[in-house]
Formats: structure tokens, sequence, C-alpha cells
């Protein structure tokens, strides 16, 4: 599979390494471009793929485009190559707020469109994908992308009318991870341990206790119950993050970055136009 990726950033980057250590395809046969060449050069020099800043150019003979650019470069980068993409190519955009249809509206009439929104632990094989089809979009193009996908983590389908969510939960979530991470490392500090043991501590609790959500079934509450033992240390915890309203600035947290998923095309500082 010949594989063009327009934008190489953050997400980009994960994802690509992800797609190069699953072997979805080989390295010669990846292109990839950016804006600026001196970061094609870097993306060049640590993957072992072709990369440049001709978009026109880059999707010759694609057979999957991914587009991994900021959402408000996305449409103008694909204006710029519809007419060397023939419409039997597929196109995977992972931006936030472009929908398939704004998408569609600017390639060949017919070309399937997947709307795929990933996270950056992709660069592990732990990421988790959402993936929605725009309306040419056929079966088979859905389980390419999720082939990809699946290969650097795991896949679902969700509705388009998700996808703010999606990105506000699962594409953001990663980083309020890291801060609680981060958080309880300190606190493992704080309690005297050596910074390196206590990230390791705390990733490793963390990794665990979502594996255990993910295998178990179990409600995270019943699973929290397993771990509160009566008058013991677990349930003290646990007042204090209910105390510093920990559910709650989660909760707003979501709920916020769904909210500003939906409006990446405006600008800071300025009302989204009305639905
Ligand atoms: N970051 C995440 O965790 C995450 C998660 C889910 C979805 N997303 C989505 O993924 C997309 C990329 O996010 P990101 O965080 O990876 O952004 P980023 O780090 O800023 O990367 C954007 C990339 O696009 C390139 N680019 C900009 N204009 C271009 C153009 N005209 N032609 C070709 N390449 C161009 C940039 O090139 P230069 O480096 O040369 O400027 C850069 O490589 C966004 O749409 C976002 O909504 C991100």
């Amino acid at each position: 599979m010949k594989i063009a990726m327009i934008g190489c950033g953050h997400l980009g980057r994960a994802v690509l390494q992800g797609i190069l250590d699953a072997g979805i395809a080989k390295r010669g046969s990846v292109s990839v471009t950016t804006h600026h060449a001196a970061t094609a050069q870097t993306v060049a020099k640590n993957f072992g793929v072709k990369a440049g800043t001709d978009n026109a150019a880059v999707v010759r003979g694609c057979d999957l485009l991914i587009v991994a650019t900021k959402p408000t470069q996305v449409l103008p980068v694909l204006r710029e190559c519809a007419a060397t993409l023939p419409a039997k190519v597929l196109v995977v955009s992972l931006a936030a707020a472009i929908s398939t249809a704004s998408i569609e509206g600017v390639l060949a009439k017919g070309t399937p469109v997947v709307r795929a929104m990933p996270n950056t632990p992709a660069l592990v094989g732990c990421g988790m994908t959402a993936v929605a089809a725009g309306q040419h979009a056929r079966e088979k193009h859905v389980v390419l992308v999720e082939r990809v996908f699946n290969a650097v983590g795991r896949t679902i389908r969700v509705d388009e009318k998700h996808f703010d969510a999606v990105t506000g939960l699962s594409a953001s979530g990663p980083a309020f991870v890291f801060m609680v991470i981060e958080s309880m490392v300190d606190g493992g500090v704080k309690a005297g341990l050596p910074r390196q043991i206590a990230t390791l501590l705390a990733a490793q609790t963390v990794m665990g206790s979502g594996a255990m959500v993910l295998g178990t079934g179990q409600h995270p509450a019943l699973l929290k119950a397993g771990v509160t033992t009566p008058a013991g240390c677990t349930i003290d915890g646990l007042i204090a993050l209910e105390e510093g309203g920990l559910r709650v600035a989660l909760i707003k947290a979501v709920a916020t970055a769904s909210l500003r998923a939906g409006q990446l095309c405006v600008p800071t500082g300025t009302s989204a136009p009305k639905a």
C-alpha cells in the first residue's frame, strides 16, 4: 500500500511511527509533506520515508492519503492536491472540527472520505481511534482505516455527530491523564520516593487500572470499591480527591475540550458562528 501523509507534527509522527512499526506500509512506500522544508528533512531523517513540501506531487500514485495538518489547513491543502488526486483514493482526515461533508466538497465527486480521531499513545501502539465514514466511503474503506489504526491501538466506529465529544475525551485525554500521573508522582515524591521510582509506580498504576476497566468490563466505581478497605488508607485519599474536586475538574475538562473541538476553526477570543 502506498501511503501519502500531508502534515507530520505531533499526531502525524505518532501515527507514522505506529504504521511503520506495524508494517502497514514499507518506508519506501510512504511519502510525507510538511509546511517547512526543514521539518520535511527531519521527518525523512528520523523515519526513513520520502518527505517534501509539494502537496500536489505527494498524492500522485498513492492508495491512501492521510491528512494530519491543523484543522484550518485541511481544506486548503486538499484544494492544492484535488487536481492530482483521483476519486478512487481513500482520504483519511485526522483533524478535529472538519466534517467529512466539507472535505468531500473540495475533492473529486465520489471520493471516499473517512474521519479518524486517534490519540498520541498510537506512538507506543496503545492508541484509541474513533472512525466515521463519509457518504462515499464503503465498508472496505472503513475496514482499511480500521486496519491501519488497529495496528497502533484500538478502533471504534462512532457516528460523526459525536466527534467533538471523542476529541475532548480520547484525543485531548492523554494530556489530562499525563497531568494526573505528574501529580501522583509529586505525591510519591512528597511521601519520600525517588522521582524515577514514583514515575514508574504512577504510570504503571494508571496503565494497569485502565487495563482492569477494559479487561473486567466492571464499572470503575466497583473496581474502586475493591481497593478501598474500610478504615484503610485509600478512603482517606479518596476523600482528599473529592475535597480537591477531581471528579468535577475532569468532567469539566472533557466537556470544555469537546465544546472547543467544534470551534477549532474559529480564532480564540471570537464567538463561534451559531449552528
Ligand atoms: N495532537 C493530538 O494529540 C491530536 C489528537 C487527535 C487529532 N489531532 C488532529 O491532528 C491534526 C494535527 O495535529 P498536531 O497536533 O499533530 O499538529 P502539529 O503538530 O501542529 O502538526 C501539523 C503539521 O502540519 C504541517 N502543515 C501545516 N501546513 C501545511 C501545509 N500547507 N502543507 C503540508 N503540511 C502542512 C506542519 O508542518 P511544519 O511542521 O513544517 O509546520 C506540521 O507537520 C489536527 O488537525 C488535530 O485536530 C491531534
